[in-house]
């Protein structure tokens, strides 16, 4: 059995304040989340912060990025072994934002996938396509392109201790989700695709979905057979409805 993932992705917000008020609400109602791990990913800075709030709860850390190097003359990287180092179990890599905004390829994120794992991360890989990759009916050829990247630099096997986010980079921050049934088409193709590699991986790998995750569609999305959890970026700065979406996966 996969047990259910709710994390959170705060991207670029928060205070102090905020942040501090954000963990509180999260702690007041975690008892009410049964059967999920829940994980909040906050910016870099306030992560040693939210990890002291945290200790003593099931809610777990994670980054939003990671180095591909391991340590050294990198000015403004932050290595693996730092975030371990600090308290984090999880990091996200190849989100959208950090392949189109910032122009990371598929090479380097594969390079940052390796270096989590190796300082003992658990990496979150993101994949997913764009509106017109949609449009253009290539969405299972991009998925399985971002897919082989991190297959062939690591190995199959690396993907037993990951987790897979599937985000339709139409459906982030927009409102616009993608339907149960759309979500869970690509999330069986990509469980397939690795079963041709290694069905034992393919069987226990998580594969979460993010895109306008909120409070309103979690449960259906999560009823899927495929769909293991979500990664939930504007709705997770919301206590209320983070944890609304941690419940949803309750048995
Ligand atoms: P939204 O939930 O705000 O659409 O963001 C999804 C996301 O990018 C999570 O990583």
């Amino acid at each position: 059995m996969r047990q259910p993932l709710v994390a959170g992705n705060w991207k670029m917000n928060g205070t102090t304040e905020s942040i501090t008020a954000l963990v509180d609400g999260i702690k007041a109602g975690i008892d009410a989340v049964k059967t999920a791990e829940m994980v909040v990913c906050p910016p870099y800075v306030y992560l040693p912060m939210v990890a002291a709030l945290l200790q003593g709860t099931a809610v777990r850390c994670g980054a939003q990025d990671v180095s591909d190097r391991e340590s050294g003359a990198f000015t403004g990287e932050v290595a693996a072994g730092m975030l371990a180092d600090i308290g984090c179990k999880y990091v996200i890599v190849g989100h959208s934002e950090r392949r189109n905004l910032y122009g990371e390829s598929d090479a380097f994120t594969a390079r940052k996938f390796a270096a989590a794992r190796k300082a003992g991360l658990v990496p979150i890989v993101c994949v997913g396509e764009l509106l017109e990759e949609r449009e253009e009916g290539i969405t299972e050829q991009v998925v399985a392109r971002q897919l082989d990247a991190v297959i062939s630099l690591d190995g199959i096997a690396a993907l037993e201790s990951a987790v897979i986010a599937y985000e339709p980079v139409w459906a982030i921050g927009t409102g616009k989700t993608a339907t149960p049934q759309q979500a869970q088409d690509v999330h069986a193709f990509i469980r397939g695709k690795l079963a041709g590699f290694d069905s034992k991986v393919a069987e226990r790998v998580r594969i979460l979905y993010g895109g306008s995750m909120n409070a309103a569609n979690a449960a259906e999305l999560l009823s899927m057979p495929d769909i293991d959890g979500g990664l939930v970026g504007g709705a997770s700065l919301k206590p209320a409805d983070f944890l609304a979406i941690g419940q949803a996966s309750n048995d």
